[in-house]
């Protein structure tokens, strides 16, 4: 059975998961247009994530993704910690704010409790996506017993290959154009494979479908992914500036002018690519310190990002993006899909 028949889509073209960004709006508009829309509630609590799945089902009757975080939860290193709060107090103090002087866990792992896989099986969304890793095999066999779809990125062959093995349904080739967090299982190690290689390889050496994310932004390189292999296409920064994103207005500003991005592990304490502002050009400095893991560090980013931006200051905030933002188009996204639709046929 191809993506199309198994995902119940009319279109190849699939709204990435963002956290942050997606709505049930956004989620159903897509659905609602033949794509599949997606929920990224991996930043949810539960009884959030809830709220989300419960209002995108009233807005559609068509499928769509939720999406989870399935990262390896670290104890706090205090070391790290504490000569990360102290590398970020003259940050903090340029806004006349202490820093704080503890980091918090702000997300948990779908793989920590079964809180989230229950909400799913539950609710029961046509797919479920994990970034990070892979859900542990009792949660795959709740779900696969559910008939819920399964996806997992991969930004690697060897990633591939183990959510291949773990029985995942299709595998999500993550190239490094892509915005936002890197699916990388072990953030220490990145092959930075772009997506149009990671694609190939990952389509010679493995049996299950395979849809492509990173950079795509058009219909022309949509099916280029698909002459290369792809099932299908998932994009996430060509939708962020559509009306029912969640994207305020500064991130909408950033967005059309034109911006540069750059991966930085500063923001979240895992390498994530978004528009280069303070983090990359004064925070990433060659002396900087070991950034506490993800999600500690986030916790202080997201802190100085509020301190900032309450002073009318944007220059601290995780504007993620891919790296070929600079061809984003302003359009609802029920018009973005016919577009991608009409160039794809060209
Ligand atoms: C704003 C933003 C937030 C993202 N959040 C998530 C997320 O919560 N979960 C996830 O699996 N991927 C997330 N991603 C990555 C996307 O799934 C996808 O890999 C990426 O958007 C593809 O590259 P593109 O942005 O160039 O289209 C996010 C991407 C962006 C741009």
């Amino acid at each position: 059975m191809s993506v199309l028949e198994r995902l119940e889509i009319k279109h190849p073209i699939l709204l990435a998961p963002m956290a942050g960004v997606s709505t049930p709006e956004l989620a159903a508009e897509v659905s609602n247009s033949g794509g599949l829309g997606a929920l990224g509630l991996g930043a949810n609590t539960v009884e959030a994530a809830k709220v989300q799945i419960l209002k995108t089902q009233e807005l559609t009757d068509h499928p769509f993704q939720v999406n989870f975080f399935c990262h390896q939860s670290q104890a706090l290193n205090e070391v790290d910690a504490k000569n990360w709060i102290e590398y970020l107090k003259p940050a903090f103090e340029r806004f006349n704010v202490s820093v704080p002087n503890e980091l918090n866990c702000i997300y948990p792992s779908f793989l920590d409790n079964d809180e989230f896989l229950n909400l799913v099986l539950e609710t029961r969304p046509k797919a479920v996506s994990f970034h990070f890793g892979i859900p542990h095999a009792h949660q795959l066999r709740a779900l696969r017993e559910a008939g819920i779809i399964t996806l997992v990125s991969a930004t690697n062959l060897l990633e591939a290959q183990a959510i291949e093995a773990a029985g995942v349904d299709i595998i999500i080739a993550q190239g490094i154009e892509a915005g936002g967090h890197r699916g990388i299982f072990n953030p220490e190690i990145d092959g930075a494979v772009k997506t149009s290689d990671l694609l190939q390889l990952i389509v010679q050496h493995c049996q299950i479908p395979v849809i492509a994310a990173g950079g795509i932004m058009n219909g022309r390189q949509a099916k280029h992914m698909m002459n290369l292999g792809a099932q299908a296409v998932q994009l996430g920064t060509a939708f962020v500036q559509c009306k029912t994103s969640n994207a305020n207005a500064a991130y909408r500003q950033a967005l059309l002018n034109h911006p540069l991005t750059q991966i930085t592990s500063s923001i979240s304490g895992r390498p994530a690519r978004g528009i280069m502002n303070h983090w990359q050009t004064q925070i990433d400095q060659p002396q900087r310190p070991t950034p506490p893991a993800y999600p500690y560090t986030y916790d202080l980013a997201k802190q100085l990002h509020a301190v900032a931006s309450q002073q009318g200051d944007q220059s601290f905030a995780a504007f993620w993006a891919g790296s070929n933002v600079a061809q984003i188009r302003e359009m609802e996204a029920r018009d973005l899909i016919n577009q991608l639709v009409l160039e794809m046929a060209e």
